[in-house]
């Protein structure tokens, strides 16, 4: 019998989808499952960006551009020129498939097999996953939930940089903390990727998901000072509600970081047509789309994280953006407890379904005490799922 290899088999397993095949005997049983562990959201997408698919003529339906169908590309352009972000041109936007297919070009891009990227633990943990695949170690620098998972002092950061650092990779805003870093902390990642000749990828798919006034800082608004140095990573999924049509994007100034992408895009021929035609609406929908949907999930924050607190031994920092939040649980083992929910506490029926925490970070031990939590459900849910959580946390602490 020939082997599959130790590269394939020590893929890790997205912490997001662990306990998905519990799922369906449970929904077969008739029991309603409040799902709190993946960022798909309930909110409509654009009646706009629907359009496209009422009236499709194409026939038949043929490869889209490898980097990306002229039409989507434009549209991504008037986007971040909107944003104040004028210099870039097409060339420096590959479309993707999902913001998924951009990270793992980035850390190709970046690094050689065994190199680290630095990152900040809890960080989104899809990114182990690519890391495996492309063979690239990620070195963690932890945060607290006691300063809201902010960055530590920049010696903690730089302790961590070996001559195999080759990029630092964040997510701002952060999933799975919901942290809105500050202006003063990217000026620390960038004076950083200076002095030891490192790439910035920050990832910014829920770029316009920040609340109380606040405003994610662009690693664009950098590009001057580091023009070849910056990744970005960006997604329609969360802004649009279109995880589905799997739309991502790479932007860099960088020439020959971009044609290596490029030669991996033609590689896989094309990302979807369909899904970039509806892509290409970005710039019909309306502003007022965005701010009522930032508007929702802020008010999901607030009922979600009130309710969490009131539960004894809960604790959590407020989240600035995205539609995540960590809690720290009064239990020794989330693994355990999220799947216990499932296979063991259904009360009236009804369960909920976690994110483990530990998945979250690179550090054994770290997270265990700890679940990650999606509010992409109505208020109603939320408080119902807290609930659930709250007898659950009673039952399983006897
Ligand atoms: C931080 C972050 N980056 C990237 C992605 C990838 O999203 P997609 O492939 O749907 O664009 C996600 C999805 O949850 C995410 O949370």
């Amino acid at each position: 019998m020939p082997q599959i290899s130790e590269r394939f088999k020590n893929i890790p397993v997205s912490s997001i989808r662990k306990l998905s095949p519990l799922v369906a005997p449970l929904k077969a049983q008739g029991i309603k499952i409040y799902h709190l562990n993946i960022g798909d959201p309930d909110v409509k997408t654009p009646e706009v960006m629907l359009e496209p698919l009422k009236n499709w003529q194409e026939n038949p339906i043929r490869y889209a551009q490898a980097a990306g169908e002229p039409a989507f590309i434009q549209a991504l352009l008037k986007y971040y020129h909107q944003l104040g972000f004028d210099f870039l041109k097409s060339n420096d936007i590959l479309a993707t498939i999902g913001g998924s297919e951009a990270m793992v070009m980035a850390f190709l891009a970046v690094a050689e097999v065994d190199d680290e990227i630095l990152v900040f633990e809890p960080f989104y943990s899809n990114y182990n996953v690519g890391a495996a695949v492309s063979g690239v170690k990620l070195v963690s620098v932890t945060t607290s939930i006691n300063n809201g998972f902010h960055l530590p002092p920049v010696g903690d950061i730089e302790a961590k940089i070996t001559p195999r650092t080759k990029a630092i990779l964040f997510s701002n805003p952060c999933n799975p903390t919901g942290t809105v870093y500050t202006k003063e902390e990217i000026n620390v990642l960038v004076e950083l990727a200076k002095k030891h000749n490192l790439f910035l990828i920050s990832d910014e798919v829920y770029r316009e998901y920040a609340f109380d006034n606040k405003v994610p800082v662009s690693l664009l608004s950098y590009i001057s000072e580091l023009p070849d140095r910056i990744i970005v990573l960006d997604s329609l999924s969360k802004r649009y509600s279109l995880c589905g049509a799997r739309l991502g994007v790479l932007i860099t100034l960088n020439e020959s970081l971009m044609q290596g992408a490029i030669k991996i895009a033609q590689s896989r021929l094309s990302g979807g047509l369909i899904d970039q035609v509806i892509g290409a609406q970005l710039t019909k929908v309306s502003a007022s789309y965005i701010s009522a949907v930032q508007q929702e999930y802020q008010s999901r924050r607030d009922v979600l994280y009130n309710e969490l607190v009131k539960i004894p031994g809960v604790t959590a920092y407020k989240p600035e953006g995205a539609f995540y939040v960590m809690v720290s649980l009064p239990i020794k083992d989330s693994d355990d407890f999220c799947f216990w929910f499932l296979t063991e506490f259904h009360p009236n029926n009804e369960t909920v379904m976690l994110a483990p925490g530990s998945g979250f970070y690179t550090t054994a031990g770290m997270g265990k005490n700890e679940v990650r939590i999606a509010y992409v459900l109505k208020e109603q849910d939320l408080k119902r799922a807290v609930e659930i959580i709250k007898l659950g946390l009673e039952e399983y602490n006897k």
